[in-house]
């Protein structure tokens, strides 16, 4: 244990790459169809391959599923699915022995509704768990993001309680001190048993007002999120968490979501700094508004106003994560590139990313450019926010229309198994996996990917190295060049006296390339390109292409 000014001034999370689980869908190591701590265990030499320092688990705790273990009943345990303590215990030393760290999942804002004390607080006023949520005798008229209304009324108790999510995840109460000391308690569980940080799930909402007064229609279905997104007492209540954190080598990345850079700037640089750093969403609404089920034309100028917005704010100050998909996204190719120019388009997104001022986030079969799933029945998707999204809004289009609406939304696209190889079940599973896999596996796997040196999967691995192997590329200035061009996205980092341009075609039409004004004359080393047949001077870009140059 090192002392906490010491710990403050660590920045290792600074040089390094994370790769995402979302342990459903990973790797089935014993056999039942459902992805688990054995399967891990089994790819943990494939994830050191990558060129990846970590690795972050969505929740993998005990939980009824019905937001997929972000409705948690046990804090301290592994869920049976996934194997036991002792398993993950393996999983952990291992993934320290290959030099990598790993973070896990604090889901705080909100428990199961199976949670021993949601059990024991609606039984009644008068039970010591019963201030432990949020409970009135009349509701507000805030909204849920996944289920209707924010209140669900409470036969055994006789009141509402709140629900910011699903009706399955009511919403802890945060003033409560005896909270906030459970919260501490499973901070230090994990952190006893040597994990690195943490993820922490919508972290900005766990501070409501006072008296939870009515909301504003502020976005469409998050009325009431003004009153409790940067709630009132959140900097004290994080303060108090950041010092558990600070008497371990650890980090904490929090989820903002609609977060702002004011505010996240709050979290990272303010006199608590409650958090190393934050997960933000501008750049993931490019192609919607608020929600991806809110979808319009994918537009690349937005995409670079949000990416360099966040990245001018807080050079200097704050650290960014960078990630491009996760378990709340559709896939990134299907969204931002073209599955047309499957290869090309997401090589090419790679970069976009990668080599931003930041620490990149991998989430697990973007790197082998998994796509997503198009299923022919709404009964067959399985998100509780896709079902409410299909059974609420235009319900008066066809049936065509709105599944076509779920299939470019969908979290579940992004959670189908992961494709290892082309043997049945794409090498996920022995038996029928638990969800559907993408039909395209016999050609999106990691065993086709890994003999072709041209595959996204090695070029990931080519994009880590390069950045890892690059002060310039972690902690240079970025300077972003074009922002009012429509197809092409060029940005410089820049350290000392070294340079790399980054240009990047979002077009699926060859492009002539631009050449920002410091660079005219200038001939750099072309250290990165998508097409392995690619002449170095030419200054026509192919579709999609994306090239690193060191000047
Ligand atoms: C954000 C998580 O990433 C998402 O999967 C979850 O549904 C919500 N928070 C609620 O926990």
């Amino acid at each position: 244990m090192s002392s906490s000014s010491e710990v403050r001034n660590r920045d290792w999370y600074k040089r390094m790459s994370f790769y995402q689980i979302w342990i459903r869908s990973f790797a089935d190591g014993n056999g039942d169809g459902i992805g688990d701590l054995y399967g891990v265990y089994d790819k943990l030499d494939y994830i050191k391959s990558l060129g990846v320092d970590g690795i972050w688990f969505s929740p993998i705790y005990p939980s009824p599923n019905a937001d997929f273990g972000y409705d948690i009943s046990d804090y301290k345990n592994i869920h049976p699915e996934y194997g036991d303590l002792d398993q993950f215990k393996k999983v952990l030393n291992r993934a320290h022995e290959l030099g990598m760290k790993v973070i896990m999942d604090l889901v705080v804002n909100h428990t199961s509704d199976e949670h021993p004390w949601f059990i024991e607080s609606r039984k009644g006023k008068d039970n010591p768990y019963s201030d432990y949520y949020i409970w009135r005798d009349k509701p507000n008229n805030w909204d849920s993001l996944f289920e209707g209304e924010a209140w669900e009324y409470d036969k055994i108790r006789g009141q509402y309680y709140l629900h910011i999510f699903a009706k399955k995840q009511p919403d802890l109460n945060m003033d409560n001190p005896k909270v906030r000391e459970e919260v501490k308690s499973i901070m230090r569980f994990w952190l006893d048993m040597g994990v690195d940080g943490f993820r922490e799930d919508v972290i900005n909402f766990i501070s409501k007002r006072e008296g939870l007064p009515n909301g504003l229609p502020f976005l469409p279905a998050a009325k009431g999120m003004s009153h409790y997104k940067d709630g009132p007492h959140i900097h004290e209540y994080l303060a108090e968490f950041r010092k558990v954190c600070d008497e371990y080598d650890c980090f904490q990345l929090g989820e903002g979501p609609m977060t702002t850079v004011k505010s996240a700037l709050n979290y990272l640089t303010g006199p608590t700094k409650s958090l190393d750093m934050m997960f933000s969403f501008d750049h993931m609404m490019a192609d919607c508004f608020f929600t991806e089920y809110m979808h319009r034309p994918f537009s690349l100028v937005k995409l670079k106003k949000a990416f360099t917005k966040w990245q001018k704010a807080l050079d200097g100050k704050g650290w960014n994560a960078l990630y491009i998909e996760n378990h709340d996204h559709p896939r990134i190719i299907s969204r931002y590139g073209s599955e047309h120019h499957w290869r090309e388009s997401g090589t090419m997104l790679a970069v976009s990313y990668l080599f931003q001022q930041g620490t990149p986030f991998i989430y697990q079969g973007q790197e082998i450019g998994m796509m997503n799933i198009r299923l022919t029945s709404i009964d067959q998707y399985v998100d509780v926010s896709s079902k409410t999204n299909y059974n609420t809004y235009h319900l008066k289009e066809s049936v065509e229309k709105r599944l076509q609406r779920i299939h470019v939304s969908s979290r579940d696209s992004s959670r189908t198994p992961m494709q290892w190889d082309d043997s049945p079940h794409a090498g996920f599973s022995t038996a029928e996996p638990w969800f559907f896999v993408n039909s395209n596996y016999k050609k999106v796997n990691v065993a086709a990917e890994e003999k072709d040196d041209d595959s996204i999967l090695n070029f990931y691995r080519r994009c880590i190295a390069l950045r890892k192997s690059s002060d310039t590329l972690i902690y240079g200035k970025y300077n972003e060049f074009f922002p009012k061009h429509k197809e092409l996205y060029i940005y410089e980092r820049v350290l000392n006296n070294e340079r790399y341009l980054i240009v990047c075609s979002f077009s699926r039409l060859p492009h002539r390339m631009r050449t920002p004004d410091p660079y005219k004359g200038k001939t750099g080393e072309l250290v990165l390109c998508n097409y392995s047949d690619k002449p170095l001077k030419d200054d026509w870009l192919k579709p999609y292409e994306a090239r690193v140059y060191r000047y």
